[in-house]
């Protein structure tokens, strides 16, 4: 191919991919500036402006022309926006790579870009998939991904390099029949209010007192599969986690707060979201800390939970049909919360929630619909 007669002009009426030019060099050299563009592509670092000269006016054009690498100026509103590039990976398939500039994040520049150089991927390099890396940890990128379609996301330990250093990485891709939109939902964390309660996302603020309450003797023995003892690390990994969990469409978690001083009080959970065949079920999980122990504070956070789970997704809920809430025999406390929400007991598991002491207890099931009457609770 001839650079840049060859290179297709592509646009969506809001972005366009187009040829660079040499007057994209400053642009991209003062973009290659930014911390999260040197921590998280392979650019660089230093980044001088001769490389932004090297890539825009050799690198690039010799992708091309060696049909190896398919790189486009992104322009938005008028302006060198940033780069989105396919890599050839040879026998029908390449990989996807990107970047725009901090004046132009947050406004879907990306995803628009990714969506118009995937369509060509297919429909005129005819390739059979596209795949998407990126190092662990570049939310913004996944996100982009995620809103393109790309699917069935692996972690591939140490599989990134980028100066000599290797990353854990993302990887997921798309292929020409998938439609280039989301294939799982990524749960919003909305701040529920009630009178004895708040819900809201965990933070980073939190992991004191999460620590504090899953290492108390009573949590331990309920939950055996939790770290014993359990440090403040547990507790950091535990609220770092809650986004890989909502971003996976698996479970929606949320800090129980004091609706005054907004102090964490415990912890409730609505899990197993993407089970195999039936995306309407839901299962109830939560722990309260010592301190916040015996004042309806976990029923009141089931209640929200709840209603928050039956709502809707297109109003904003998680669209449940069928929530199911299991409780060790014997853990009054938990059973009481279950009725108290107008959960139904359907029987017992036997045997099957293993113990900190090495033995199993029985597990009680309740299950609650979304045609049960509800019950007026003390949310
Ligand atoms: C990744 C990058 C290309 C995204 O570009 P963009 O034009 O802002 O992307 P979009 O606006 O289409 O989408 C970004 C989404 O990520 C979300 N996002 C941003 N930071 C996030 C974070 N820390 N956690 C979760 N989501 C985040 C945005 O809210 C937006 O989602 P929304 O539209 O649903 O609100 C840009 O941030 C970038 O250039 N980063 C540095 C280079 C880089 O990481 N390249 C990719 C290497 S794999």
């Amino acid at each position: 191919m001839r650079f840049p007669e060859d290179v297709p002009v592509l646009t969506d009426g809001v972005i366009t991919l187009r040829a660079h030019t040499p007057t994209d060099i400053d642009p991209a050299y003062e973009a290659c500036q930014d911390p999260e563009m040197q921590r998280w592509t392979t650019i660089p670092v230093p980044y001088e402006r001769q490389n932004a000269e090297t890539y825009v006016t050799g690198i690039i054009p010799t992708g091309w022309r060696e049909e190896t690498t398919y790189a486009w100026a992104i322009e938005y509103e008028g302006r060198y926006a940033g780069t989105v590039d396919l890599r050839d990976t040879e026998g029908g398939t390449g990989e996807i790579g990107f970047a725009v500039s901090p004046w132009a994040r947050g406004h879907g520049v990306m995803t628009r870009a990714v969506r118009l150089a995937v369509r060509h991927a297919f429909d005129v390099l005819g390739w059979r998939r596209v795949s998407w890396r990126a190092f662990v940890g570049n939310w913004a990128s996944r996100r982009v991904a995620w809103k393109a379609g790309f699917r069935q996301l692996v972690k591939v330990r140490d599989g990134g390099l980028a100066r000599g250093v290797r990353y854990d990485e993302w990887v997921a891709s798309v292929t020409p029949d998938d439609e280039l939109e989301p294939k799982t939902p990524w749960w919003d964390v909305p701040v529920l209010e009630g009178e004895k309660v708040r819900l809201r996302p965990l933070r980073p603020a939190d992991a004191e007192r999460v620590a504090e309450a899953c290492n108390d003797e009573r949590t331990l023995h309920w939950l055996a599969a939790m770290p014993s003892p359990y440090k403040l690390e547990d507790a950091q990994a535990f609220i770092e986690n809650r986004i890989e969990v909502q971003a996976s469409g698996e479970c929606v978690s949320w800090a129980i707060a004091d609706p005054v001083t907004d102090e964490l009080l415990g912890n409730i959970s609505v899990f197993d979201l993407q089970h195999r065949v039936d995306n309407t079920l839901g299962e109830v999980g939560y722990w309260a800390h010592p301190d916040a122990r015996g004042r309806g504070v976990v029923t009141a956070a089931v209640a929200l939970a709840i209603r928050h789970a039956f709502t809707p997704i297109d109003e904003g809920g998680l669209g449940r049909r069928r929530l199911i809430l299991l409780a060790a025999a014997g853990n009054t406390a938990s059973e009481h919360v279950a009725v108290a929400n107008g959960f139904t007991r359907t029987g017992t598991d036997r045997a099957t929630s293993p113990l900190r002491d090495g033995s199993y207890s029985d597990l009680i099931r309740f299950d609650l619909l979304v045609t049960d009457p509800v019950r007026t609770s003390s949310a």
